[in-house]
């Protein structure tokens, strides 16, 4: 197998994160005779900085031209006082956009080995399994018009939506549905507003498609408690652009952390794969970062894009034994530190680097 890979690192704890993700991933081919090449283009403030803009072309040309996009993160504080279209965030969305993937799975589980790191009460989060499907290239974030006119003090943004938006998405989470418990929870806000209204009477038209499917229908206020309340009662989970945001980041919680979670954008031309999290600048540079998101991130690339089920299914049984043998980065030890041992970002990764080994070596 060889794949070719474009690593945007971008910035904060982007560079660290994806750095350990890269390194495991080229043990793994090493181990298993296969040929990954990595590539690495500039996206975000580090472009802004270099390039004068967040999202070079050759950036966009190199992302084209691979098998899969690797994104770190990015964002900086000191670029919060840009436009929505100068700053590092337009760079991601030009390249989401630019790939043309429309649907970003991001599962949310829970890790029995991080139960007492969560502050959700183990019986709560005890075998949680959710796959969010996010809408990823519609609503509120590309919707025309936009502004924010200074003069009369007046912004808004467009929330739109198709009906053939709704329905490809709405596909893509059934199709995986089928493939797990058959549950599928579509989340608006149908009782306000007519773009979620669209929303549900084409997830209901979309599930006459699949009649082995359980469907249900959630308002995302009650969605966002339930989650919390009774998470292990949902299975896929679809929504909008903005909603899907807000969500994912919630369940983090359920995982123990932000840092923990992965996600693949599938349906466009070429993958793109990025963990949840952002650039984190309270803590970059410090080596404070948690690299499991990302390294899961990368198992989510031979998973998807290698069609290497079993690598794949390696790096994520090495972050179990980690964690299992007490290992912890700062986010997920939460003073619960006794017992546990407390490890920065490279030397998380070298743990489950070594883990794969082991685990790799025994079962060739
Ligand atoms: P964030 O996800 O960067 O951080 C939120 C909190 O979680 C912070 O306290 C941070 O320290 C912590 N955290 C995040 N990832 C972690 C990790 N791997 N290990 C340990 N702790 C981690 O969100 P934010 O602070 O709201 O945003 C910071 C910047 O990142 C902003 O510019 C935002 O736009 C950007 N952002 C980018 C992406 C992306 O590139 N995909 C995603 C989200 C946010
Ligand atoms: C995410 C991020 C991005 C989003 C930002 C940085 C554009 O929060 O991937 O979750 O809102 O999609
Ligand atoms: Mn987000």
């Amino acid at each position: 197998m060889k794949l070719k890979i474009l690593v945007t690192a971008g910035d904060g704890i982007g560079p660290e994160v994806t750095a350990e993700s890269v390194a495991i991933l080229n043990e793994v081919a090493l181990l298993g005779g296969h040929t990954l090449e990595f590539g690495q283009k500039r996206i975000g403030g580090v472009a802004i900085v270099q390039d004068g803009t967040p999202l070079p072309a050759d950036t966009v040309a190199a992302a084209l031209d691979s098998d899969a996009v690797f994104l770190g993160a990015v964002g900086g504080n000191e670029f919060n006082s840009l436009s929505p279209d100068k700053r590092p965030e337009a760079g991601l969305l030009g390249l989401r956009a630019a790939l043309g993937g429309f649907a970003n799975l991001r599962p949310a589980f829970a890790f029995k080995e991080l139960a007492v790191n969560s502050p959700l009460r183990p019986e709560v989060i005890d075998g949680v399994d959710i796959l969010f499907v996010r809408e990823l290239l519609g609503g509120a974030y590309f919707g025309k018009p936009r502004e924010w006119n200074k003069e009369t003090g007046v912004a808004y943004n467009t929330m739109i939506y198709t009906r053939e938006e709704v329905a490809r998405v709405a596909r893509i989470a059934f199709q995986l549905a089928q493939k797990r418990r058959k549950k599928l929870c579509s989340v608006d806000k149908a009782n306000v507003l007519e773009v979620s209204q669209l929303w549900r009477a084409t997830v209901v038209e979309v599930a006459a498609e699949f009649p082995d499917v359980a469907v249900e229908h959630q308002y995302v206020d009650a969605m966002a408690m339930h989650l919390m309340n009774r998470p292990r009662d949902f299975d896929v989970v679809v929504t909008e652009n903005l909603f899907g945001d807000i969500l994912t980041d919630e369940s983090g919680v359920i995982t123990g952390s932000l840092g923990m979670l992965p996600s693949a954008t599938v349906g466009g031309k070429v993958n793109l794969y990025e963990p949840v999290h952002g650039s984190a600048p309270d803590i970059a540079g410090k080596g404070l970062a948690n690299p499991l998101g990302a390294i899961l991130t990368g198992a989510l690339i031979l998973r998807h894009t290698g069609g290497l089920e079993a690598e794949a299914a390696a790096i994520e049984a090495a972050v179990h034994k980690v964690l299992e043998q007490g290992f912890r980065t700062p986010d997920l030890a939460r003073g619960n530190a006794q017992g546990l041992t407390v490890l920065s970002t490279t030397e998380m990764g070298a743990k489950v680097r070594e883990t794969i080994k082991q685990l790799l070596a025994s079962s060739h």
